[in-house]
């Protein structure tokens, strides 16, 4: 894919590093407490597409708030490209699970509600959104509302309304989650050449392995709730990835490894950045 001239180098990534230690948070309910996070830490290069998988409830998408600034950790440190971010919404362009378009503005105004609520005037927005139509396949929709779009075609105005932010970093909970099997297979095939293409800083949140594989220089795992990080696999499959990675041996090890991780987290290995997928399976690498 060739880049335009007229796609706006706010767009362009490579985005910012960001680095998690140690955040932990606890939710006060009806007097008692319940202990969410438990020191997770993770990384992700400028640039880099990392994952996050775990149980439902475990508290990826708490995790998520937390980074947005939506919610306030009770411990732990968040570093963008090295400096302490605190509050640190500035820094993240967030795709919350649920697409969260509004019924009754069009697809355009959708597009550019992120940058209004930044303090952009509409027009301006516009003049940064229209060229980014095409590419998000929503030529001839932009003047749709919501209910006359399919669940994949919502899914991307959500997305470019996320990325077109230019936020550094782009933090995507679950972006695929509720599409049926072929258009979440072309999202993410989608998803990959334009990460390709533009280098943003990605954290996805999945709950489906071959996503994570397709997609990631990382995938981290997480345990049940208090939810730790308990495997960290490097993927060191080929880019570009086409789905035909999905059928290579390497491909199905590496999967073996994280599922056999989301399957007992408790016998995981925590932190072990892998060389051989292998050894992890057959558990000679040191927890
Ligand atoms: N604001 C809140 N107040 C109290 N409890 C909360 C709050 N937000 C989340 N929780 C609780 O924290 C836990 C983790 O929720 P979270 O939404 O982060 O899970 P998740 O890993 O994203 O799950 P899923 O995969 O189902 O989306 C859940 O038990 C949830 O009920
Ligand atoms: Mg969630």
């Amino acid at each position: 894919m060739k880049t335009s001239p007229s796609i706006p180098s706010q767009f362009h990534g490579p985005g910012a590093s960001i680095e998690v230690t140690d955040v932990s948070k606890t939710f006060q309910r009806r007097g008692e407490h319940l202990r969410v996070l438990d020191r997770i830490s993770l990384e992700a290069a400028a640039g880099e597409f990392v994952s996050i998988i775990g149980p439902s409830g475990c508290g990826k998408s708490t995790l998520f708030n937390i980074l947005a600034g939506l919610e306030s950790a009770d411990g732990g440190k968040v570093k963008v490209n090295d400096a302490v971010a605190t509050g640190a919404s500035e820094h993240f362009a967030y795709k919350p699970q649920k697409d969260l378009l509004f019924p009754w503005r069009r697809v355009l105004d959708n597009a550019t509600l992120g940058l209004e609520v930044q303090g952009m005037k509409k027009k301006e927005a516009r003049q940064l959104v229209e060229p980014l139509i095409e590419k998000f396949g929503l030529t001839g929709f932009e003047h749709c509302y919501p209910y006359e779009l399919s669940g994949g075609m919502r899914q991307r105005v959500a997305l470019l309304r996320t990325v077109v932010q230019g936020r550094q970093i782009v933090l995507l909970d679950e972006p695929f989650g509720a599409l049926d099997y072929l258009t979440r297979t072309e999202l993410q095939l989608w998803l990959s050449s334009m990460w390709e293409q533009f280098r943003w800083t990605v954290v996805l949140v999945t709950h489906d392995v071959p996503e994570a594989l397709l997609l990631s220089d990382r995938v981290y795992v997480l345990g049940n709730r208090p939810a730790n990080v308990c495997c960290v696999l490097d993927v060191d499959l080929p880019r570009p990835r086409g789905l035909e990675c999905i059928g290579t041996p390497r491909f199905a090890e590496l999967e073996e490894v994280l599922l056999n991780n989301l399957r007992d987290p408790d016998k995981a290995h925590r932190f072990t950045s892998i060389g051989s997928a292998q050894s992890i399976v057959d558990g000679d690498v040191d927890g």
